[in-house]
């Protein structure tokens, strides 16, 4: 795929759903009792290998554009799938149904693609098996294909090393299935959709500040989501206006859980002209329309609690720091070396690539453009990471001469008609 430069951008859309949300929705409702009807479901392949997973376990899924029917079959109603369970790409899929798997009264084997065969999971390991449960790694390399064999899981109180909704969430599964009470830690709070979902369905879940107890015993009742745009693939079409002169871009129906708006507050602490309009709240997340003009950007510091409320957005914020005068540094982000890729060395080696004056750091990255707008094109090493193509992509749009997406099938992640949506 070859980007060229653009002139303004002027765009009115709607954004596909939230990814984290819509796995949720298919992995609880698949748990619950009852039917679970999803709307606004996010068509993607991270999510429709969460759909093919529970499936294996043999729930039944009707599933046609972005509806979903999840015909829930109660906690223990799950069945043994007849082979390994491919989680793809998703880190998601992976973590969360480890933590209902190791629950059951049968074994199952999980993995996935390349990326998700090199990714931490002694993560969910640690927790899981403080719990009771008998899950492995089967490389003995603290990574996928995953083995979880049966056994009795009992509640813990548990500090997370590092803030992770993934593992909150796993642990959280796990704890529906042990007996006595479970208390989760955080450093600081990461995305809280899961304790929403469960609340909704009835579970006996509480959260106060950084710490969520469940106690488990309570039966899952079904209820029908309606699942907002994802504000992190909202955020290259914020970006796209911002930095590119004459801009102005309106997006609908874009979910603002305070635990995922750490992109607006950081592209407004800018000089980020963002407006939130429209405030509504549907099936128990807020939503709303976000206005964004494009404006002259200055660089800020950001780190601490503020990272894990923005960490899939740190590549596309990245571009916007290299079209903002001055120095920007990002801190306390390790965890970006380890998700679909390693994102701080391929913002590093791209924006590098394309003249920007940037450096890496172990936990993040210092950009210092001193008011320079030049970046030019490049060929960029995607990593087959779906957030690196889609923020080189938008790099692309105020860059001079071409710049050249290796593998652009891979937006099809989490965001399948990026391209269509960004170029048309
Ligand atoms: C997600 C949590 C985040 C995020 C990922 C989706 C989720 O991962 O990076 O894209 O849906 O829970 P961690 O919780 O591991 O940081």
């Amino acid at each position: 795929m070859i980007i060229g430069k653009k002139g303004t951008i002027r765009k009115d859309l709607i954004v596909p759903g939230d990814k984290s949300i819509s796995h949720r929705a298919v992995m609880l409702g698949s748990i619950a009792n009852g039917v679970t009807h999803i709307s606004g479901f996010l068509n993607a392949d991270d999510c429709l290998s969460t759909i093919s997973c529970m499936r294996s376990l043999g729930v039944k899924i009707e599933h046609e554009g972005d509806e979903v029917t999840v015909h829930g079959v109660g906690l223990y109603g799950l069945k043994e799938p007849s082979g390994v369970l491919d989680c793809g790409n998703s880190g998601t899929t992976t973590r969360l149904l480890s933590g209902i798997l190791s629950g059951m009264d049968f074994s199952s084997r999980l993995t996935g693609d390349s990326s998700i065969r090199k990714r931490p999971m002694e993560r969910i390991m640690t927790p899981l098996r403080l719990m009771g449960a008998d899950i492995s790694s089967e490389n003995d390399n603290g990574c996928a294909p995953l083995i979880i064999n049966p056994s009795s899981l009992h509640g813990i109180t548990y500090d997370l090393p590092v803030s992770s909704s993934q593992v909150k969430s796993c642990i959280i599964f796990a704890s529906l299935y042990s007996n006595g009470r479970t208390i989760i830690n955080e450093p600081s709070l990461s995305r809280d959709h899961t304790e929403r979902m469960l609340k909704a369905m009835g579970a006996d879940i509480r959260s106060e500040g950084l710490t969520v107890t469940v106690d488990p015993g309570k039966e899952l009742n079904a209820v029908d989501v309606v699942v907002p745009g994802d504000i992190s693939s909202a955020a290259f079409f914020m970006a796209a206006a911002l930095i590119t002169e004459g801009s102005r871009v309106v997006i609908r129906n874009v979910g603002i859980n305070p635990t995922r708006t750490g992109i607006i507050k950081a592209l407004q602490d800018m000089g980020g002209n963002i407006d939130l309009i429209n405030k509504r709240v549907a099936a128990g997340e807020e939503i709303c329309d976000i206005e964004v003009s494009y404006s002259d950007l200055h660089g800020i510091e950001l780190s601490g609690d503020i990272i894990p409320t923005l960490i899939d957005e740190l590549p596309i914020f990245a571009i916007c720091a290299a079209y903002a005068k001055g120095t920007t540094i990002v801190k306390d982000a390790k965890e970006l070396r380890y998700k679909e890729s390693d994102r701080i060395g391929l913002i590093t080696r791209n924006l590098k690539a394309m003249g920007a004056d940037i450096e890496a750091r172990e936990d993040g990255f210092i950009i210092n453009q001193n008011g320079k707008r030049d970046l030019h094109g490049a060929v960029i090493e995607d990593g087959n990471d779906h957030r690196i193509a889609m923020s080189f992509a938008v790099a692309a749009l105020s860059a001079d001469g071409e710049t050249e997406i290796v593998h652009p099938e891979c937006v099809s992640i989490s965001y399948p008609g990026f391209f269509k949506d960004l170029l048309s």
